[in-house]
């Protein structure tokens, strides 16, 4: 079957990663290697400080990175709380590629990325890091804001010419976290789920929230069921909601992309935006909030 490539990523930062996805599609990559090379994009400058080594660190000024990919084979890889990597995604697809694990985590997968040439050593924080971490030490208040510290995690979803899904996110996580928190972003059903049948979904923002009620899985579970992409997604969304009340701040946004094409976007607020790329261009929208 040949069919039209179709790429979405989260945020502003899509943007770029959509158009590095879509030139690896051109030029015969599959869905998983686009999905892949196209967040590299990311990790390696980003300037909402959310994603790679760059990003803020955690509260005790060290800078935590998390990363998964999942192709439509239901094979996936992960890892969590891993310093020294540039780009951790490469490092969740060795994970798939070549161990028998779904997620590797801390000093183990520091070990991993070192015996794969993927360690590229710890370093002390930037002058930009730095100074925003001091700035922070003075009061130590852990708030996150919708939209802005939340800017996390590119998120990617991947339809190939021939059909094929896949989906990738990574993230430093939420800035000033506990050192050792992890987010969803590395949590298969969590932060990203493909299923060959139905679809692909990938989520963002208060990781918290989201790994307690496995947003993306249930996003592609409706579709499994019969539900519409946009359905999905206002469903899924809507469950973070029935489970009580969220602050005002919190933030969760979420891409959904049916097997067939059809996509959707949506998020608990307004403020999130995402890309979507298809061999015509590269656009960026702003989600439908459901709250
Ligand atoms: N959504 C990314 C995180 O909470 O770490």
């Amino acid at each position: 079957m040949t069919d039209v490539p179709i790429v979405l990523a989260t945020w502003n930062h899509g943007v770029p990663a959509t158009e590095r996805a879509l030139a690896e599609l051109t030029r015969g990559a599959t869905a998983v290697d686009a999905a892949e090379r196209g967040v590299m994009v990311v990790e390696a400058d980003c300037p909402d400080r959310s994603v790679g080594l760059q990003g803020w660190p955690d509260r005790d000024g060290i800078v935590t990175l998390d990363a998964a990919i999942m192709d439509d084979t239901g094979r996936s890889g992960a890892v969590a709380c891993v310093r020294g990597v540039a780009h951790p995604i490469a490092l969740a697809r060795r994970v798939m590629d070549r161990t028998p694990h779904a997620l590797i985590v801390g000093p183990g997968a520091e070990d991993f990325a070192r015996a794969e040439g993927l360690f590229t050593g710890t370093r002390p924080l930037d002058a930009v890091q730095d100074a925003a971490w001091k700035d922070w030490l003075r009061e130590r208040q852990y708030r996150p804001r919708a939209n802005s510290e939340n800017h996390d995690t590119i998120g990617m979803l991947v339809r190939d010419a021939t059909a094929r899904l896949a989906a990738s996110c990574t993230t430093s996580g939420l800035a000033w976290k506990m050192h050792g928190r992890v987010g969803d972003s590395p949590l298969v059903g969590a932060g990203l789920f493909v299923d060959p049948k139905a679809g692909a979904a990938v989520c963002t923002g208060l990781g918290e929230v989201v790994m307690r009620k496995l947003t993306s899985c249930i996003a592609v579970e409706r579709m499994r069921a019969g539900a519409s992409p946009a359905q999905a997604c206002r469903e899924a969304l809507q469950r973070l909601i029935e489970s009580g009340p969220l602050d005002a701040n919190v933030q969760v946004g979420l891409i959904v992309l049916a097997r067939d094409g059809t996509h959707a976007a949506g998020a608990l607020q307004r403020g999130f935006t995402y890309a979507l790329g298809t061999p015509g261009g590269v656009a960026l929208h702003e989600a439908i909030a459901v709250a």
